[in-house]
């Protein structure tokens, strides 16, 4: 699928695990302007991920919102800072994109809709994969069943959003791929054993198929490839990416890499192969884990950038 180029990619951090108001700029990532001496000016961190990405094309800017965070608490807080700071306007915003049906990415959603609909153009879509709203548990050791939640898909219908189900990639504006469903290629990203799902009445084995990437093409830098939770792997995401596009130069990795807690062989063989990609940059958000950052940092040390809820991302192109 021919994935056109766009001339500039603002990425801004609205929900993540980590807030460091002292991080230095670096590169591409332009920190938030230091606040006065408010609580109410402060950025909360959680164990979530939401972005607002606009990217710039022939003159064009197209802004999509890219998940929700965890809590209705720190996502309407921080997204209500950064939309004033940043100057985002939400009238334009018409596209919202889920990517997997797991809390700690459409835990803001809801409310969200819910205080800032009428603030969006009348024709607002939620694109979302085609399981991001089954019932999900896991299951682990002692803890037994725990569960996951489910995200309402009448009450988003209620609110008047459309809906659009993905599962094969799909290109908005010209200017963004959906990834559609990542295949699963790499013989050490393997599904979560303890995770469940319900489809049609069934409990299985969850390996959250339907979980959305996103990619754009940076005109003479390469693509630029959003994870979010990763589930797929990253490393199979980038492989998707590529052979979707055809395009095999990648210049930034963005996003969640899932890798928190994970095996060291694991954790060993993703940080190899992403050095063998070699992206130009990359951004280790949300559920990467401190100790594939801290391997990452080790092995592309003047390529990965810390990111902090609040960084805004200007990615240009040559
Ligand atoms: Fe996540």
């Amino acid at each position: 699928m021919h994935l056109p180029e766009v001339d500039r990619i603002r990425v801004t951090s609205i929900v993540d695990n980590f807030v460091d108001n002292l991080l230095r700029d670096q590169g591409p990532a332009k920190r938030r302007p230091r606040q006065a001496k408010s609580y109410e000016r402060c950025l909360c961190a959680e164990h979530g991920l939401a972005e607002c990405i606009e990217s710039q094309a022939g003159g064009e800017t197209f802004p999509l919102l890219f998940d929700f965070g965890a809590t209705p608490l720190v996502y309407l807080h921080n997204l209500g800072l950064l939309l004033d700071d940043y100057r985002i306007d939400l009238a334009a915003i018409r596209t919202l994109v889920l990517s997997h049906g797991h809390w700690d990415h459409y835990g803001g959603l809801l409310a969200f809709l819910r205080e800032k609909r009428h603030s969006l153009p009348e024709d607002a879509h939620l694109y979302a994969g085609e399981d991001a709203f089954l019932a999900r548990w896991s299951v682990a050791g002692k803890e037994g069943r725990r569960d996951m939640g489910r995200l309402d898909e009448e009450a988003i219908a209620a609110l008047d959003v459309g809906l659009v189900r993905v599962s094969e990639p799909r290109l908005l504006a010209d200017q963004v791929l959906i990834s559609g469903e990542i295949a699963r290629r790499t013989s050490y990203e393997t599904s979560a054993p303890g995770a469940r799902v319900e489809r049609d009445g069934v409990d299985m084995q969850d390996d959250l198929s339907g979980e959305q990437a996103l990619v754009y093409h940076l005109k003479g830098k390469g693509l630029v490839v959003m994870t979010a939770c990763g589930h797929a792997g990253v490393v199979n995401t980038v492989m998707h990416a590529r052979e979707v596009t055809g395009v095999e130069e990648v210049h930034a990795i963005i996003g969640g890499f899932h890798l928190s807690g994970a095996p060291e062989e694991r954790i060993r063989k993703t940080v190899e192969d992403i050095a063998a990609i070699d992206p130009k940059i990359v951004v280790p958000m949300h559920c990467t884990g401190l100790e594939t950052i801290e391997a990452l940092s080790e092995r592309l040390p003047s390529k990965v950038i810390y990111n902090s809820a609040g960084t805004r991302y200007e990615l240009v192109a040559d």
